[in-house]
């Protein structure tokens, strides 16, 4: 399979693109690096994207930003980061990625563990990724020609601890290995899903 991956090269990305490199031929779109560029922040940006790469048999996204701040300081612009970038980023690679993905194929989308379970300064990324999860539901009603869409979920990513740490006080770290296997599970199985990798044990 041919399969695009935007964000293929950050801390989650490149872990799922080397193993999903194993088998498959993997396209890395990042901001700043990759086989193409693309900000997912802007549609003409995206379009182009597609046209470059081409049709693919996954669309894989593992990227997009929102603000962290205390609800009383976050201004009207600074929710607007959150819906651009994660939120629209990943609707619009749903929305023109469906003329690029072959039928049967699949969409990615990543949302994490603040849909669920959010922690202090995450308004605006908790509720992008609670968005998304009701967007993937809807929009997995509509998808044409057989094409699947799953939203992967995963808390504080074993890779992330030293970066992230703080923000999480007692938040157990997802294993690589075990978000890896959701991702494959996204793009090889079956669509509709939320795939949530926490552990509350
Ligand atoms: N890390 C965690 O523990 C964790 C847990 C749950 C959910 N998540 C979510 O998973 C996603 C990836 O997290 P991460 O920790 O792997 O992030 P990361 O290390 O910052 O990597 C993000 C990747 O996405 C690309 N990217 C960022 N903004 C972009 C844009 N506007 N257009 C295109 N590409 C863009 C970056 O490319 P450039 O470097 O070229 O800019 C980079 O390759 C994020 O949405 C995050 O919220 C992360």
């Amino acid at each position: 399979m041919k399969i695009l991956i935007v964000g293929g090269n950050g801390t989650i990305g490149k872990k799922v693109s080397g193993h999903i490199g194993q088998n498959h031929e993997v396209v890395i779109a990042g901001r700043s690096s990759g086989d193409v560029t693309v900000d997912m922040a802007d549609s003409g940006s995206i379009e182009a994207m597609f046209k470059t790469v081409g049709p693919v048999d996954a669309i894989v996204a593992i990227a997009g930003e929102a603000k962290w701040a205390p609800f009383d300081q976050m201004s009207e612009e600074d929710f607007y980061i959150g819906l651009k970038s994660k939120l629209m980023g990943q609707v619009n690679l749903v929305r023109i990625g469906q003329a690029f993905l072959t039928p049967g194929g699949s969409f990615t989308l990543t949302t994490g563990i603040l849909a669920d379970d959010p922690v202090d300064m995450t308004t605006s990324a908790a509720m992008v990724n609670g968005a998304l999860h009701s967007f993937a539901k809807a929009v997995a009603l509509e998808l044409k020609d057989g094409q699947r869409i799953n939203v992967v979920s995963p808390g504080l990513v074993e890779d992330a601890v030293e970066i992230y740490a703080d923000y999480f006080p007692g938040h157990n770290p997802i294993l690589m290995p075990k978000v890896i296997n959701g991702y494959v599970k996204s793009i090889l199985g079956k669509g509709g899903q939320v795939i949530r990798m926490y552990d509350n044990s």
